[in-house]
């Protein structure tokens, strides 16, 4: 793998299983989500990435790739998330990054969970939440401090799952966000596209040279990612969400 390419997982036979703040209603429906999940990997590809889609594992949560590795700059840190039930979905990881990457790990106390960093240029942005902790940050910066990178670190609210579930990047050196989401100049200088509070989900898309893939069915955030400037293809979404995932999730992408 190289620039341009993509690594995802696809859905374990298990991902009804799959974390949760609160249990699903209805149950997540595993065919379902394979078939949202094939059309995420098909839009990805229609951008012109290269995506690689490794087996099937028995974790419940390991097609949300995004959250076992930090990839920036020839260096992939893999690493420790922290939900201690999906420690074991890095090791797939690891190993499929391996060839292309050099490799870094964290160790205990450390935590980190990729749904939580947020690049912007020579910027990180981490959510310090309930999986991602100050040793996890300060380890951030540790192997990407010496590449040129300044980790800037975000106090998420304890409603939040990780930072990108009410923000991404938009590729353009722009981030989306769900207004109310976090704090006043948490991003610093760096322009943002709001999005209303009600369609949240929305905010995590995932955008690449003027397209953006973006969750179906929520117009209002639609229309100011549209109006930004973006190309947008909708996707299914619904089995993702019941699991707490998002679009980002699905993949690491490799640029
Ligand atoms: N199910 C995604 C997570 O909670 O980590």
């Amino acid at each position: 793998m190289s620039a341009g390419h993509a690594l995802t997982r696809a859905i374990s036979a298990r991902f009804a299983e799959a974390l949760t703040a609160r249990p699903p209603d209805p149950p997540i429906d595993v065919a379902c989500a394979r078939v949202q999940h094939a059309a995420y990997v098909a839009a990805l590809a229609a951008l012109g990435v290269t995506v690689v889609t490794l087996p099937a594992g028995d974790e419940p949560d390991g097609c949300f790739v995004e959250d076992g590795a930090v990839v920036a700059g020839g260096v992939a840190l893999i690493t420790r998330p922290g939900a201690a039930s999906r420690r074991a979905e890095t090791h797939a990881l690891a190993e499929a990054l391996a060839p292309h990457a050099e490799l870094r790990h964290m160790a205990a106390p450390a935590t980190l969970e990729g749904g939580d960093c947020l690049r912007v240029g020579r910027r990180l942005f981490v959510g310090r939440s309930a999986r991602s902790n100050d040793a996890g940050i300060a380890r951030l910066g540790e192997v990407f401090g010496p590449l040129g990178y300044r980790v800037v670190a975000i106090a998420l609210p304890a409603r939040v799952l990780h930072l990108k579930c009410v923000c991404s990047p938009l590729g353009d050196g722009r981030v989306l966000v769900a207004e109310g989401a976090l704090p006043g100049g948490a991003f610093e200088d760096v322009p943002l596209v709001t999005i209303p509070a009600a369609e949240a989900y929305a905010a995590n898309c995932l955008a690449r040279a003027g397209h953006a893939l973006m969750a179906d069915g929520y117009p209002r955030a639609r229309a100011q990612v549209e109006a930004a400037g973006l190309t947008v293809t909708a996707l299914a979404t619904s089995e993702l969400r019941k699991a707490d995932g998002a679009l980002t999730c699905l993949s690491v992408v490799i640029d």
